[in-house]
């Protein structure tokens, strides 16, 4: 069986207040659990205390970027190593938002998902389609150029243990999630796709992010392709991400 996971990404929010009574809620209320992990990507200047206020606990933490450079004059970024340091478990790479906003293209996502994995992180790699590119049809030919180009610069066997994420722009923030047959479909197109490339990766876990809430956690985690999710919003509600860990939880 694939392990499931659930994974909150806070974006731009939080306040040390604000994130100590998340962090209280959610060890309270997210146990060790068979075949489910649980994370939160935080901003970079609270994963100190995140890493605090998780140690001990069953719920992991994770960055939301990672610079693809191991060090030097890079003003503003993070390195890898940096985030091994002090026990981050997970780096967001390739996220639609750096995509469109900081102009990363799947070349940098690429050295991002390497990097990463040098460091000893296990990267969380999101692709997605606009709803420009999926009414034209090319949500596979766009998941599937975003796949190659990470499969072509780090090679199939890094993706082994790596996550995807699936996570098309149009859901994203909205309030419209894919429905779990439209994920399902892009979850199988990408499993195919990279197993074709090296036979492990049928067994990749496979997220599904966008307007992921505790109304409709249930059925797109019931899909067999959806290991489990990649949370934006309701991450932040410490009642919403734990109902939603409890979805995914077979
Ligand atoms: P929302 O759950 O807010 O739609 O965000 C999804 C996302 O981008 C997670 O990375």
């Amino acid at each position: 069986m694939r392990a499931r996971f659930v994974a909150g990404n806070w974006k731009m929010n939080g306040s040390l207040r604000a994130n100590m009574g998340l962090l209280d809620a959610l060890k309270a209320g997210l146990k060790k659990s068979e075949n489910l992990e649980y994370a939160v990507c935080a901003p970079f200047p609270y994963l100190g205390q995140v890493s605090a206020a998780l140690s001990g606990s069953a719920i992991a933490w994770g960055a939301q970027n990672i610079s693809e450079h191991d060090a030097g004059a890079y003003t503003g970024e993070v390195s890898g190593a940096m985030l091994k340091e002090f026990g981050c478990r997970f780096a967001i790479v390739g996220h639609s938002e750096r995509r469109a906003l900081y102009g990363e293209d799947d070349a940098r996502v690429a050295a991002k998902f390497i990097a990463a994995k040098h460091a000893g992180l296990t990267p969380i790699l999101c692709v997605g389609e606009t709803l420009e590119q999926r009414e034209r049809g090319e949500t596979d030919s766009v998941v599937g150029r975003q796949l190659d180009a990470v499969v072509a610069a780090a090679g199939a066997a890094a993706l082994a243990g790596a996550v995807l994420a699936y996570e098309p722009v149009w859901a994203i923030g909205t309030g419209r999630n894919a429905t779990p047959q439209q994920a399902q479909e892009v979850h199988v197109f990408a499993r195919a796709r990279l197993a074709a490339r090296d036979k492990a990766l049928a067994g990749l876990t496979i997220l599904y992010g966008g307007s992921v809430k505790p109304g409709n956690a249930k059925d797109l985690f019931a899909m067999p392709d959806i290991d489990g999710g990649l949370i934006g919003g309701a991450s932040l509600v410490a009642e919403d991400f734990i109902a939603i860990c409890a979805a995914a939880r077979r």
